[in-house]
């Protein structure tokens, strides 16, 4: 599960290895109840048939969440690890429409502009090295109009999407969780 490791880390980095494997196995203990109450925030905010894009999808777990309660979404992962995106793809192996998996760092997405409807992101925004690049990119990606939504700690680098994207929201999400891993949920849009 995500910790707040603040105090260890002070750049960006891939889960990868024998940590992945650890995150996997505790992810999908411990957090379905917390996917399940993110994923039931996000459908209420994506549009019929969207093209939503998990950014630092780590095991997929929020994805899989995701295409229960919403099958109409178009769904794509991306990791910057590889180990990430494979447990990802064994964890969502049975689901009826495949997402979307690749490898990619969020600071050069493999996707054409435009192609998003919905950007989301969950506890990774403040492992990503260059936020600012990362911020951009999500831009890009995403069409006019289109959202971000990204949960994740207090002191994740939300400043980081200001000169890119107009923040609509931020506001502590509430959950069985929240005394363990406080979490801010942001919501920003591309300007039109
Ligand atoms: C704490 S995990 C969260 C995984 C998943 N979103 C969840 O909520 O369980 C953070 C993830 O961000 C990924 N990550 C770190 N830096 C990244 C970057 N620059 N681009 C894409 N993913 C990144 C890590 O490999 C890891 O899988």
């Amino acid at each position: 599960m995500p910790h707040d490791h603040h105090r260890h880390h002070r750049h960006g980095e891939a889960i990868e290895g024998r940590a992945s494997r650890t995150y996997n196995r505790l992810a999908r203990l411990l957090m379905k109840s917390q996917y399940r109450r993110i994923a039931a925030d996000i459908a209420a905010a994506a549009p019929e048939g969207a093209a939503l894009l998990d950014v630092g999808t780590g095991p997929g777990l929020l994805l899989r969440s995701l295409a229960a309660v919403r099958p109409d979404l178009r769904l794509a992962g991306i990791d910057i690890s590889a180990d990430m995106t494979a447990h990802a793809a064994r964890n969502l192996a049975d689901l009826p429409a495949a997402p979307d998996l690749r490898t990619a760092d969020v600071a050069a997405l493999p996707f054409d502009d435009g192609a998003f409807d919905l950007v989301v992101t969950t506890y990774s925004s403040h492992h990503w090295s260059d936020p600012e690049t990362g911020a951009a990119e999500i831009e890009r990606v995403l069409r006019d109009g289109g959202r971000l939504l990204d949960y994740d700690f207090p002191r994740a680098p939300f400043e980081a999407f200001a000169d890119t994207l107009a923040e609509t929201g931020r506001t502590s999400f509430r959950s069985p969780w929240s005394l363990l891993m406080k979490t801010t949920r942001f919501e920003a849009e591309k300007r039109r």
